[in-house]
């Protein structure tokens, strides 16, 4: 079996990919099932089936492209990741998964090989929490780790339900089918930037992750009072702003002090209520994502921060209501598809690091249904969510052929 990847032809798909975008060039801002979105997915699936894959469609918007093995009864071997992007983000989170899981196909058949075991290129639906407050949503329900009446009950910042959003990107049917039948997958491997900059620093190509930290995310709402700017006295005001401002510092410094540099903590929005240059915010609403490789670190962290919460509410004569939006524990990635990996990059030469993915993937959620692992590219600077993203052509092929090797090994040929 000789693999080839086409370096170009990736590469000018990430590019048009790219061009899906509401934001100005290089910026790439993709929310889920906007009109951008919506034709950003029916261009992959036209390149899918361009390939010869059966493309499908779950009823959150989880999309499988399927190459059918001699045995399609038997179950497949997976890969994938995402298009949807956080505003002003860049080109290549999420995309170099999906059409570097493309081009591994194509390169597998152009090989001649013949799977025995059904590949399958998955484009998960809401991997990014912009839309709904929680990110992998599809790969949550796919795996069964969320209900689909925890999930309906998911609303949007305009105040749109899932299923709103989801009917007016033409998506019917029951959520309860998008869970996966168990075995649906002999092995799981995605392909995705690393998001940091320790391969760049280690001057190596790739990486095989070992484990995927644990995220949570909470929602926290400040209510003080407003008032007028001129009229009320510093002594008698409940400021929710003064009060954010408190609480911010104090989960920066739980996140530092908690003894690890692998606990991470970030407000990333902050909503002022109303906004006014000559109005006392009363109202503040927070957004905390926080994350560990370690899950007891992690929630210790948040108890921490919580109690930093009661305290600058008594302190203020504010109040601050909390909303846990999700809180997941970490995952290991499975021996055979790390060694399916390490057995590749070998085969081809190439040195790898073993290393941990402090950012979150489905892989994490697909990690709870299938054997999974996870095989990361240098990204430049270590930058991600940001429109200066930048992973290298050569270094995108080379996770490709890597992933091609690796699908070839996880399923059986039927030669
Ligand atoms: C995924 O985008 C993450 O925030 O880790
Ligand atoms: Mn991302
Ligand atoms: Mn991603």
């Amino acid at each position: 079996m000789k693999l080839e990847i086409d370096q170009q032809r990736l590469n000018s798909e990430i590019e048009a990919l790219a061009v899906f975008s509401d934001a100005e060039p290089p910026a790439v801002t993709r929310v889920v099932f906007t009109p951008t979105d919506l034709k950003a997915r029916a261009w992959v699936i036209s390149r899918c089936e361009e390939a010869g894959l059966t493309v499908r469609q779950d009823t959150i918007g989880n999309i499988f492209a399927r190459w059918s093995g001699a045995d399609p009864a038997a179950p497949a071997v997976g890969t994938g990741s995402h298009i949807d992007a956080i505003p002003n983000a860049g080109k290549y989170d999420g995309a170099v998964g999906v059409l570097g899981g493309l081009e591994a196909i194509r390169a597998l058949q152009r090989s001649g090989f013949r799977p025995k075991n059904s590949i399958e290129l998955l484009v998960f639906a809401t991997e990014e929490p912009t839309r709904f407050g929680i990110g992998c949503l599809g790969s949550r329900l796919l795996s069964g780790t969320l209900s689909a009446e925890a999930a309906a009950k998911l609303r949007d910042r305009d105040g749109e339900s899932v299923d709103e959003v989801r009917k007016k990107a033409a998506l019917s049917g029951n959520l309860q089918d998008v869970k996966l039948a168990g075995g649906h997958y002999k092995a799981f491997v995605e392909l995705h930037i690393e998001q940091g900059p320790l391969l760049e620093r280690a001057r190596t190509s790739l990486g095989i992750v070992k484990s995927i930290a644990a995220p949570a995310s909470l929602r926290i709402s400040i209510e003080g009072a407003g008032g007028h700017a001129g009229g009320v006295l510093m002594p008698d005001r409940k400021d929710a702003l003064c009060a954010a401002a408190e609480l911010i510092l104090a989960i920066e410094n739980a996140a530092r002090l908690s003894g690890a540099v692998d606990t991470v903590a970030t407000v990333g929005v902050c909503d002022v209520f109303p906004g006014a240059v000559n109005s006392i915010p009363s109202r503040v609403g927070l957004t905390l994502d926080i994350r560990d490789t370690d899950l007891v670190r992690r929630d210790g962290v948040m108890q921490t921060i919580e109690r930093g919460s009661q305290s600058i509410s008594s302190k203020r004569h504010v109040s601050i209501q909390s909303e846990l939006l999700n809180a997941d524990a970490p995952a290991d990635c499975a021996p055979e598809v790390r060694g399916a990996l390490a057995d590749s990059c070998r085969k081809h030469g190439f040195a790898f690091l073993e290393m941990v993915s402090r950012a979150y993937h489905d892989s994490l959620f697909v990690s709870r249904i299938a054997p999974t692992g996870m095989l990361f590219i240098p990204c430049r600077n270590g930058y991600s969510h940001r429109p200066d993203e930048y992973a290298a052509p050569e270094d995108i092929a080379r996770g490709a052929l890597v992933l091609a090797e690796s699908l070839a090994k996880l399923c059986s040929s039927s030669q």
